[in-house]
């Protein structure tokens, strides 16, 4: 089999294997599904502007973060219900994310534990994403089975106090299949679970997320952690000082696949903003619409300092395994490389901000 070169085969791949109602899921953004195109666009709305005669004939990847020093700045987004995607779920996509030297993030709605996924893939590096639950007590006891379980940090995902309209995942039904459980959520009473199956035309709110979470939930959040605790979704600079003030050790820009608010901005045309008003304090993570190493670039060189991708591992995941998920961080890798040398760019820690223009209309 010649090895895939493109992220899109992979989707294509992913889009012949999954059953409908899945691939739906998975694919849907949220309303007209223009902020989904924007996500993408906007990255190639940047043209790369190289630099030319630097000796490039070494490459620095590593990216320090949180007293850490990861390989490469490529991680796995939180995603839910990996068993929709792959008969072993989360165990999967944690022993790619470990053959590729990434992180995977373990979202509140996996299909598989987070001590399980610990304990199966001792040398995968996890982070965990926390929906914040409508029981304080209940959200502090899944943040504390994730640090025992060894999650390194906590990302907080603060841009859903409830579900966006996704139509296309409403249109194909969805719910959820008799073999995938939120395990994490098991010991909730049975009825939120069962309520929490598909997206509701009734109402607009979801029981498994709290609609109440405020910035000051998040200092008392911060008194809970014993790791990092990132939070994922800032789009607004206005909200940057928000989240230093109450503590936040990262930030995370993101419109969450734009699968909640359409017509957001596009991730990459947000963080500019974001970076001016953070000002160098925490570290700023970024995803959406990461398709080439040219996009992960892209938001390097604007002030990120890691990436995440969502939708393209779980198409390499749901094509081809853990395997699919090393070759598809492997394959962003070797593109981001080859940008490197060709802008004259030898570490992702200093990337010039000149060598990206925007042209004139
Ligand atoms: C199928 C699917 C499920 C997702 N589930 C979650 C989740 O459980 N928690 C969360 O914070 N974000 C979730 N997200 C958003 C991702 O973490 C991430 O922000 C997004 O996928 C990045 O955009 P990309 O798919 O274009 O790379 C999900 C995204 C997808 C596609």
């Amino acid at each position: 089999m010649s090895p895939i070169l493109r992220i899109s085969e992979y989707a294509r791949q992913a889009k012949a294997v999954l059953p409908h109602m899945a691939w739906e899921y998975l694919d849907a953004g949220a309303g007209d599904e223009l902020t989904l195109a924007r996500n993408v666009l906007d990255f190639d709305r940047i043209e790369l502007w190289p630099r030319l005669l630097r000796d490039v004939s070494e490459l620095e990847t590593r990216v320090p973060l949180f007293g850490q020093t990861l390989p490469h700045p490529i991680l796995l987004a939180p995603v839910g219900y990996h068993k929709l995607f792959s008969p072993e779920g989360e165990l999967a996509s944690a022993r790619g994310a470990a053959l590729s030297g990434s992180t995977l993030s373990v979202s509140t709605m996996t299909s598989v534990a987070i001590e399980t996924i610990a304990r199966e893939v001792p040398d995968a590096r996890l982070w965990f994403q926390l929906y914040v639950q409508r029981d304080r007590g209940f959200t502090q006891h899944l943040i504390e089975r994730a640090q025992d379980a060894g999650a390194q940090a906590l990302i907080v995902t603060i841009d859903t106090p409830v579900l966006g309209n996704r139509i296309r995942e409403t249109e194909a039904g969805f719910t959820l299949p008799d073999h995938v459980r939120r395990e994490m959520l098991q010991e909730l009473p049975k009825d939120l679970l069962v309520r929490g199956h598909g997206t509701d035309l009734e109402g607009i709110y979801y029981p498994l997320i709290s609609p109440k979470l405020e910035w000051k939930d998040i200092e008392w959040m911060k008194s809970v952690a014993r790791v990092p605790v990132i939070l994922k979704g800032i789009l607004h600079p206005d909200d940057v000082e928000l989240a230093i003030q109450a503590g936040a050790d990262g930030i995370f820009v993101s419109n969450h696949g734009a699968r909640n608010l359409d017509t957001a901005p596009s991730t990459i045309s947000a963080l500019p903003g974001i970076v001016e008003k953070t000002k160098g304090r925490v570290p700023i993570l970024l995803d959406g619409g990461i398709r080439r190493g040219t996009d992960i670039f892209k938001a390097l060189a604007l002030g990120a300092t890691a990436v995440m991708i969502g939708r393209p591992f779980v198409w390499a995941l749901a094509a081809h395994g853990a395997q699919g998920v090393k070759d598809c961080v492997d394959l962003l890798l070797h593109d981001l490389k080859v940008t490197m040398a060709l802008c004259g760019q030898t570490s992702v820690a200093t990337l010039e901000r000149s060598v990206l223009r925007r042209p004139e209309k």
